[in-house]
């Protein structure tokens, strides 16, 4: 099958974090971490639902202390990425994951902009950032992480709303993104991974979100899914992902097809590939093997991957001619 040129517009740059590097940079920093080899960290990989996860990866944000850290892992990523065909990225970080245990925004932007910065001759991937906040932390803290980040606007693209998200509804941050709309950001948000459909329309016509980041559980909602296909609201749907944290049990079981013959923008993504067994393509080989996904579709996925992305025109449209002449095999 082959590595199709891809965008990549859901992965969290600390869901990278593979258990290598948090054992390099651990000992770089001189940090004990709760597992004692590599392997018992692996082995705790095993999560019953989103919190279990959150739990160890916000515990492995700790390893990240110095620009030096932030560039060294998002050049592990985009060395992977690359790999795996993807030609643009627009990645999400969690700043109150780092300012909360006193690392500035300037450390966490430096660090990953080092990468970033460099990233379209080192490793031909364009990039853009989107800002985090955390829908289990005070609306109040999100809008002061929005005025921490106005120096750095030139680095940002857009805003995102993830973390525990039962109990935490969209509405909480009407007020944060307007704020960030008025900043000139572009807007998304998780909903509908463990959230229910009421959580997608919030997104939608409180936070007025240019795309749905997960979404699966639109299905629940008919008059939901018709109106995402009617104004081709883009879902950043990450099938290793729902296995893994088990919103959907089996991959074969993954309402994907569903979502596509229903005429959404459904593009495939891999949410934090450290954690979830793999990286882009390999969700997209997962597709194929597990749902029967043929060429066909695996391109439609491929192009809508650009369509959604936030990408100027120009390079938007080569990125597509390159897939539409990127030979078969
Ligand atoms: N869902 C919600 N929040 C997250 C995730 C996720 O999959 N990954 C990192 N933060
Ligand atoms: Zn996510």
């Amino acid at each position: 099958m082959p590595v199709l040129p891809k965008a990549e517009l859901h992965v969290h740059i600390e869901g990278t974090l593979e258990p290598e590097l948090a054992f390099t940079l651990a000992e770089r920093n001189g940090i004990t971490l709760p597992h004692p080899t590599i392997d018992d960290l692996r082995a705790a990989y095993s999560f019953t639902d989103l919190q279990s996860f959150l739990d160890l990866y916000y515990s492995l944000t700790d390893v990240l202390r110095t620009e030096q850290d932030f560039t060294d892992l998002a050049e592990a990523y985009l060395t992977r990425a690359a790999a795996q065909g993807v030609r643009h990225a627009e990645i999400f970080f969690d700043p109150q994951a780092h300012t909360t245990r006193g690392i500035s925004l300037d450390t966490v932007l430096n660090g990953l902009g080092a990468a970033l910065d460099t990233s379209e001759q080192h490793h031909g991937i364009s990039t853009a950032l989107i800002l985090c906040f955390l829908r289990d932390r005070p609306a109040t803290e999100a809008l002061n992480t929005l005025r921490q980040a106005r120096p750095h606007l030139d680095r940002i693209t857009a805003v995102g709303l993830d973390s525990a998200e039962a109990g935490h509804p969209p509405e909480k941050f009407t007020h944060v993104f307007d704020a960030a709309r008025d900043l000139g950001l572009r807007c998304v948000a998780h909903a509908g991974e463990e959230g229910p459909a009421s959580y997608i329309w919030q997104a939608l016509n409180l936070l007025k979100v240019d795309r749905i980041d997960h979404g699966i559980r639109c299905l629940e909602d008919p008059d939901l899914v018709a109106h995402l296909a009617a104004t081709q609201t883009p879902l950043t749907v990450c099938p290793f992902s729902n296995v893994r944290l088990r919103a959907v049990q089996n991959l074969a079981d993954h309402p994907l097809p569903a979502l596509m013959d229903a005429g959404l923008l459904v593009t495939v993504n891999s949410d934090d590939p450290a954690y979830f067994g793999g990286y882009i393509h390999d969700n997209y080989q997962g597709l194929r093997q597990h749902l029967g996904l043929d060429e066909t579709a695996l391109r439609r996925l491929a192009r809508n991957s650009f369509t959604a992305s936030f990408l100027p025109t120009q390079r938007r449209d080569a990125l597509i001619a390159e897939l539409d002449t990127h030979p078969a095999h």
